[in-house]
């Protein structure tokens, strides 16, 4: 079968009308296409056209777009109300309800109405794009389109191969969707596909962590928005909503017959259980609206310790430039076995999957702790930490205080396992590697993903540039034997890179 280009005045149908469907609506009528909008919900198509002429209008009044070219947009919008409408399409987009049953029963009757070269695809978050195609008469011409919420607004398009989707189709709504504008990265339809996938764990740690009693949720969020989250898991959760969230964490759980990787969580379930939903009912981790950024540490001076950056890696490294950008100043000794800070004689080391009382009772000291992997950057104002029972009261407070002089809120957590950062970006990365190992999309693909699509501050293949995998493996293989757990195994494809080096 052949698959023609499609070109900028094709017409383009669009099967739903709700938020992502008004979304790509929008995106193919500014970019010249003629639009058919369909709904079933009667009135749905036209209250559609009616918003995203409310979008237009704001963006032509904020000088984003010209009365000309807002008011071409609209007119190239069409509501109607049969599937015959679809006839000249030259690509139907499906964006209605979440069910495989109504997907593919509209594929089919889809098939019975548009020309013989026309490219369907769908919008599903989280359907297999093999089993929407199945039934129809020629599978090869269905694939996944998977935009973001909003649609105008976010830049990236995952383009998901069913097991029969053809190469050109692939090829073809690629295009299309780089010439919207967006970036377009492909995958193989897998649970998740590759953002919904990845990302799991950064849920899926902060819950677990609040399981375990670590922290507040506002903690966590304060030390992930350090690293340069625009949003710490709890808030983002809350603004999600822990119906969505649950719902995507236990599809992609269900798909994988009950991987522990992807466990739903009962923190979660019992936020749902008590309709604490998130920002859309007022309440969630958090009453209203989550607290504002917390303010920038201020510097206080004349801490009397030492100061000594432990350790040559990478991150050691990174510590050092950190303390001299604050004006902190820190001898550096790269000879010790051990990687961290030592602050008089406290030392706090580098998460490495370990717990700080199982270091102290390995190496018989009491003054010790443990900090996150400081994947730090210019704006980082806060980073856990977690003390070993025995840490001494005047230790614990000097370590606080020389860290709040670099500017950094020391966020104390229970000791647990692998803290925050070290046990999220580790779980993060190690699932980029599995999505990789069996083929669901390149590393670059990964990263592009992680970034244009829920804005991670770096993808996953870059942190595991900075951290290196010894250290990605070592923290997990830690995480592994202090929960017994199959959540925390290492990917094949991570202790590959570290054998090669
Ligand atoms: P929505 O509930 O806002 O809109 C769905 C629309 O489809 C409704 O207007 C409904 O009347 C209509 N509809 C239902 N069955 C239909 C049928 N058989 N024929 C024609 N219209 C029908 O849903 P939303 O959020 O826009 O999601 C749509 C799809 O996009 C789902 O597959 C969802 O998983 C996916 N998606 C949603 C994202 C989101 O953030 N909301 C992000 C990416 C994908």
């Amino acid at each position: 079968m052949h698959f023609p280009l499609i070109e900028k005045t094709d017409v383009i149908g669009v099967i739903g009308a709700g938020t992502m469907g008004a979304g790509i609506a929008q995106l193919a009528a500014v970019h010249g296409h003629p639009v058919r909008l369909l709904d079933t919900s009667e009135g749905a198509a036209a209250a559609a056209i009616a918003r995203i002429a409310k979008a237009l209008a704001v963006l032509v009044d904020k000088g984003r777009i010209s009365e000309a070219d807002c008011s071409a947009a609209i007119s190239r919008l069409q509501p109607v109300d049969k599937l015959d409408a679809m006839a000249d399409a030259a690509l139907v987009i499906e964006a209605i309800v979440e069910n495989l049953q109504i997907k593919q029963q509209l594929m089919r009757s889809l098939e019975q109405v548009v020309k013989p070269d026309a490219i369907l695809a769908t919008n599903t978050s989280s359907i297999s794009v093999t089993a929407i195609a199945n039934g129809m008469q020629h599978p090869e011409r269905l694939a996944g389109m998977h935009f973001f919420n909003p649609v105008p607004l976010m830049k990236l398009v995952e383009v998901i191969a069913g097991a029969e989707t053809h190469a050109d189709v692939l090829e073809r709504i690629t295009a299309l969707a780089e010439r919207w504008g967006k970036t377009a990265v492909h995958a193989a339809s897998t649970p998740g596909f590759i953002v919904n996938r990845i990302a799991r764990p950064y849920y899926a740690e902060a819950l677990q962590l609040l399981q375990e009693q670590a922290g507040a949720p506002a903690q966590l969020d304060r030390a992930m928005r350090s690293i340069g989250f625009r949003m710490g898991p709890c808030e983002l959760m809350d603004l999600i909503g822990h119906d969505v969230n649950y719902a995507v964490t236990t599809s992609v759980f269900d798909a994988n017959y009950g991987d522990r990787r992807y466990q739903p969580s009962l923190v979660q379930k019992a936020l749902l259980d008590g309709g604490r939903l998130g920002r859309k009912v007022g309440k969630g981790f958090y009453d209203g609206t989550p607290p504002a950024l917390p303010e920038p540490v201020a510097l206080t001076s004349g801490v009397p310790a030492k100061v000594v950056v432990a350790g040559n890696d990478a991150m050691s490294k990174q510590m050092s430039d950190f303390f001299a950008q604050r004006g902190l100043k820190a001898e550096h000794h790269p000879e010790t076995s051990w990687q961290g800070l030592m602050i008089d004689d406290a030392q706090l080391r580098f998460s490495d999957g370990r717990c700080a009382a199982q270091l102290a009772h390995e190496s018989g000291l009491d003054a010790l702790g443990v900090m996150d992997v400081p994947l730090l950057s210019e704006s980082s104002n806060a980073i856990a930490i977690a003390f070993a029972p025995r840490m001494p009261e005047a230790s614990r407070q000097k370590v606080c205080a020389v860290l709040n002089q670099a500017g950094l809120e020391a966020v104390v957590l229970r000791d647990v396992p692998g803290l925050l950062v070290a046990r999220t970006v580790a779980m993060l990365i190690n699932e980029a590697c599995d999505a990789v190992w069996q083929g669901v999309c390149t590393e670059s693909a990964a990263d592009l993903a992680m970034k244009l699509g829920v804005n991670y501050p770096a993808g996953p293949f870059e942190w595991l540039q900075q951290l290196g995998p010894h250290r990605v493996i070592t923290t997990l293989d830690h995480l592994f034997d202090a929960y017994r757990s199959e959540r925390y195994r290492v990917s094949p494809l991570l202790r590959q890179m570290a054998w090669l080096g």
